[in-house]
């Protein structure tokens, strides 16, 4: 095993890729980054642009260079960006990217598995669920050390909902969005709760402005959507969703994050990648978390894996 410490690869220098970079720049736990993309003056540009960045942060020695697949060879962690983002004027639909981003997995997991069996692997490009889990299953990589960023971006959207309803530290609330990082995610919302409270006996303090559940769901989904509508793209708050994952990983920090993996019969699902709770480790998922669910939880969990498994079928061929 070739692993240096703290070295991360970026695939994909897009608007995404690139505020990984930026993100990871200001984290101060790193060594080195590497940013590779097929356009080698657009990861240039980004790599050199970002060197500048060190200056003014923690860890001024940091090595940050436009890289190629080589790098992955000691690499601790990749992430993967790669390939077309959802344009507001074409389509605004995650899932319509399936097919072009098989083909874009394809060719950087082919690249990955010739340098690095070790490394783990952070699956961003979208639709995340389905290339998380075509890249589990189909080059023999070890399956804990592939996962996808799920809906942890999703849960962050809706526990920040709650605090600014509540007027109360994000840190506090506590809840997740799992599923499909798209249209099929739910809410954990009978086992969501405040410091501990559980959601709805919170609510009664506030009562003068009742909570509307499926109002909020609604809009932890569309915000993703407002965001591409009105700036062409997303990008600050999945970048922050990889830094914290990245971190959880440097310093295992064993925190529970909804990552996407494939299901091995939990809740009576397998054979899917989607996002459930799990316990992050130094070596990747450690383990996932089968968190009560209410009859109604369980039957949209089970749609989100029904529409994904579908969706993958159709889509790969
Ligand atoms: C978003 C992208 C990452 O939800 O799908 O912002």
């Amino acid at each position: 095993m070739k692993i240096q410490r703290n070295k991360v690869v970026i695939i994909g220098a897009g608007q995404v890729g690139s505020a990984v970079l930026s993100t990871l720049l200001s984290s101060g736990s790193l060594a080195e980054i590497v940013i590779i993309d097929k356009n080698e003056k657009k990861a240039y540009g980004e790599a050199l642009d970002g060197s500048h960045s060190t200056a003014f942060a923690y860890s001024p020695n940091i090595k940050v260079k436009q890289g190629t697949y080589e790098d992955c060879e000691d690499a601790s962690i990749i992430v993967v960006t790669a390939g077309p983002s959802a344009k507001p004027d074409e389509v605004v639909d995650r899932i319509a990217l399936a097919q072009k981003n098989i083909e874009v997995v394809k060719e950087v997991m082919e690249q990955i598995i010739t340098y690095t069996m070790d490394a783990i692997i952070i699956m961003v490009s979208n639709p995340v669920d389905i290339l998380t889990y075509y890249a589990q299953n189909y080059f023999g990589y070890p399956v804990e050390k592939i996962f996808g960023t799920g809906t942890t971006l999703d849960t962050a959207r809706f526990r920040r909902i709650l605090g600014q309803k509540y007027l109360v530290d994000t840190k506090n609330v506590h809840g997740y969005i799992l599923g499909e990082h798209g249209k099929t995610a739910f809410a954990t919302w009978s086992s969501s709760n405040i410091a501990g409270v559980p959601i709805d006996d919170f609510d009664i303090i506030y009562d003068d402005v009742p909570l509307d559940k499926e109002a909020i769901v609604e809009e932890v989904k569309q915000v993703g959507y407002e965001i591409l509508i009105n700036k062409g793209y997303t990008n600050i708050g999945i970048a922050k969703s990889v830094d914290r994952i990245i971190q959880a990983i440097l310093i295992n920090e064993l925190s529970v994050l909804p990552l996407s993996t494939t299901l091995t019969g939990e809740y009576g699902i397998e054979d899917v990648a989607l996002s459930l709770p799990c316990i992050v480790t130094k070596d990747g998922i450690g383990r996932r978390l089968e968190v009560p669910l209410s009859v109604d939880e369980t039957s949209k969990l089970r749609a989100s894996a029904d529409f994904l498994r579908e969706t993958f079928k159709k889509t790969y061929k």
